[in-house]
């Protein structure tokens, strides 16, 4: 296998950066391609039918265009609905994000657990699964928040948000009854590790926040171990699916995830 072929990470906006960032941290060398659908964003108030459509189409174009060696879908909403689509549809290992309950559950002391996704995720029999395996002895409550991706988007564009807006996403899901009880919630969008520390601070008590990140970084790396890296990777491609400016905030922190190169397909 050449040894510069990228790994490619997928999501609507910049929340597979939540993804990118621990791979990075273990696979270094790793040339990345950073595929962003801002010409479909948001996904989490779609219909299944139109992710269903959408994701495997886009990743087949997108597997033509980079020859990746492997598929990060670094969104929980694309992954919940379409992983299998994409799997059948492309022959290249894929990696999908789903909510991490499994942890969640194997933390929390109260036995209350909160899972913060899009609308289109929390919705998904997949979280009703995982919840039936990992949770059953868990109240797990669920909230879809499209106003939380937003903020993630606009956090990283280095534009001013409002913690009245955090507390506001956190009450959709403390607020249930027996909302009182969580301890631990899962951010089950990857948009939504971008601003834990936001989360954190409008929380109304000590929450633990959980994802995925770290998991999908050790899957990435498992699954490539033994490949050869090149010497010294260059800039990383950010790559957004409609002509739309990128502006300076957005741009300088796609520099920060080794992003540096930005194209359009
Ligand atoms: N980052 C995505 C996820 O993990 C979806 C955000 C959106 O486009 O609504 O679900």
């Amino acid at each position: 296998m050449a040894d510069d072929r990228p790994l490619l990470f997928f999501d609507s906006g910049v929340g597979g950066l939540s993804v990118l960032s621990p791979t990075r941290a273990l696979l270094p060398a790793a040339p990345i391609v950073y595929a962003a659908d801002n010409g479909g964003f948001p996904y989490g108030t779609r219909s299944e039918a139109e992710i269903a459509a959408r994701v495997p189409a886009l990743l087949g174009r997108l597997a033509e265009r980079f020859d990746p060696r492997l598929i990060v879908v670094a969104c929980n909403t694309a992954s919940t609905i379409a992983l299998a689509a994409v799997r059948a549809a492309l022959d290249l290992p894929v990696v999908g994000t789903v909510p991490a309950i499994k942890p969640a559950a194997a933390l929390s002391a109260t036995r209350a657990i909160g899972v913060l996704g899009t609308e289109a995720t929390v919705r998904q029999p997949y979280v009703d699964d995982l919840t039936a395996r990992f949770a059953a002895d868990c109240l797990v409550l669920r909230h879809g928040s499209a106003r939380l991706v937003t903020l993630a988007e606009a956090a990283l564009a280095g534009e001013p948000t409002d913690a009245a807006d955090y507390a506001a996403v956190l009450a959709g899901l403390l607020d249930q009854p027996g909302g009182e009880r969580i301890d631990t919630v899962v951010l089950a969008c990857t948009h939504f590790p971008l601003v834990s520390d936001r989360l954190a601070a409008a929380a109304p008590r000590p929450i633990a926040f959980v994802d995925g990140g770290a998991g999908i970084a050790r899957r990435v790396a498992h699954l490539t171990a033994g490949q050869a890296w090149p010497d010294a990777p260059g800039p990383g491609t950010a790559m957004f699916t409609a002509p739309r400016p990128i502006g300076d905030g957005l741009r300088a922190s796609l520099g920060r995830y080794g992003l540096n190169h930005i194209a359009f397909l």
